[in-house]
């Protein structure tokens, strides 16, 4: 088989990227080892930055998120039990977020894909890739375990393969520098059918720790708590998960937190990742196969779909240029942004979390970090810049 541009991962990254090159007349495949069901069933984040909304939309995909998604112009910070507006709207001249969950994205952009003879090859085994400094790349799979092995040459390959794809692996370790960071928090998300508590997403300071309230739909909501990120999830029965919401986000005023059936709960730890350089010989890894950023902002989705962003955009001025002007800058264009975005959901992170290592002093500056950003419009300023998302900087 042979195309333009070999994609390894159905995630946003990756189908993102198949529809903008489709749309710049440039041939792809993708190649994912999940099913269709798998990848359009997983349960992630929701929040969209107003740019990736205006892409969504740009390249007609948006049509269901602008019916189903919720457009929301400010969030609420929560601390020693009061609540703080942070008008998002009012503070970016009039951007705001969408909560529509990242699997209805990955939805309608399969389906897209699909709908103009897009190649998706789904359920493929033991993907492998060959010759990136070589001006003819290929990546070999199997299109199930033992079947034979199948080749596809490209000039290009996208590694949209997540953290746990090969991509990464095929930049060679000399020139590959990987940096990470562990926080000492995990999330306990839950799936709840009820209808929502709260017009806007509440982040939530306490005493006993960090606590999210965030929406699915009319009839689904989606919380966090944090927990210790080795606690096991069988240790938290849905009484003691009420009881700690309760603790957590029922405000001085008498705000009470209404309770509904959990339909879903799970446990994940926190960290930050990047991969520097993000492109290697004819190999560009984007997403979260290059960064992983904490939950705390929702970045993560954002991030996939800025990184492609640019990609597209250096293999259209290549093919139809021969210029590789773009491309040779995607690296750092890409990574520019994500350290902005690494900082944020960082500083986010913090200023949110009780770290019970921390000292009264520590604690006692946190809790004034969170005063200020509420009452100072300087600083709310650039919470809300960052929490609708930053531009994508092409000049270096
Ligand atoms: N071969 C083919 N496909 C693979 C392989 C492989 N060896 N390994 C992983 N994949 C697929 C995964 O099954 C997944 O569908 O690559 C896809 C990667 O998608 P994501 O993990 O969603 O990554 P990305 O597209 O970069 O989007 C980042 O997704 O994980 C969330 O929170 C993250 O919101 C962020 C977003
Ligand atoms: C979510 O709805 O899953 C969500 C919302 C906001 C975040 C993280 C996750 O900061």
């Amino acid at each position: 088989m042979r195309t333009q541009v070999g994609i390894i991962g159905a995630g946003p990254a990756g189908l993102m990227l198949s529809h903008l090159l489709h749309l710049y007349g440039i041939e792809s495949i993708i190649l994912e080892n999940r099913t269709r069901e798998q990848i359009e069933g997983t349960i992630r984040a929701g929040v969209l930055e107003q740019g990736t909304v205006n892409l969504l939309n740009e390249v007609g995909v948006g049509d269901r998120m602008m019916r189903e998604g919720y457009i929301h112009h400010g969030i609420e910070l929560q601390f020693n039990g009061v609540r703080h507006r942070i008008n998002m709207h009012e503070l970016t001249d009039g951007k705001s977020i969408m909560l529509y969950a990242q699997h209805e994205v990955i939805k309608d952009l399969v389906q897209v894909r699909l709908d103009s003879g897009g190649e998706i090859i789904f359920n493929v085994e033991d993907v492998q890739i060959h010759n990136i400094d070589s001006k003819t790349p290929k990546i070999t799979f199997r299109r199930e375990k033992d079947g034979e092995l199948e080749e596809i040459s490209c000039n290009f390959i996208a590694g949209c393969d997540g953290y746990h794809g090969p991509s990464r692996q095929a930049i060679p370790k000399e020139v590959r520098k990987e940096i990470k960071h562990t926080y000492p928090f995990g999330w306990l998300g839950i799936l709840i059918e009820m209808p929502p508590v709260s017009p806007e997403l509440i982040y939530t300071n306490h005493e006993s720790g960090f606590a999210l309230l965030s929406t699915r739909s009319d009839d689904i909501q989606r919380f966090y708590l944090q927990v210790d990120p080795n606690d096991d999830i069988e240790n938290w029965s849905d009484d003691r998960i009420w009881t700690e919401l309760h603790t957590r986000v029922d405000t001085k005023d008498g705000w009470n937190i209404s309770e509904g059936p959990i339909i879903q709960k799970n446990i994940v730890s926190m960290r930050s990742f990047i991969c520097e350089p993000m492109q290697y010989g004819q190999l560009f890894i984007a997403g979260d196969a290059a960064h992983i950023v904490p939950p705390t902002g929702a970045k993560g989705l954002n991030l996939a779909i800025a990184d492609v962003q640019v990609l597209a955009k250096g293999l259209k001025q290549f093919y139809q240029t021969s210029e590789t002007e773009l491309l040779e800058q995607y690296s750092s264009i890409c990574l520019r942004r994500v350290w902005k975005a690494q900082r944020f959901s960082s500083w986010m992170t913090n200023i949110l979390h009780r770290n019970f290592k921390h000292s009264h002093f520590e604690y006692g500056l946190q809790l004034t970090e969170l005063d200020v950003v509420t009452s100072s419009k300087a600083a709310a300023t650039n919470l809300a810049e960052n929490y609708v998302g930053l531009p994508i900087e092409w000049e270096l």
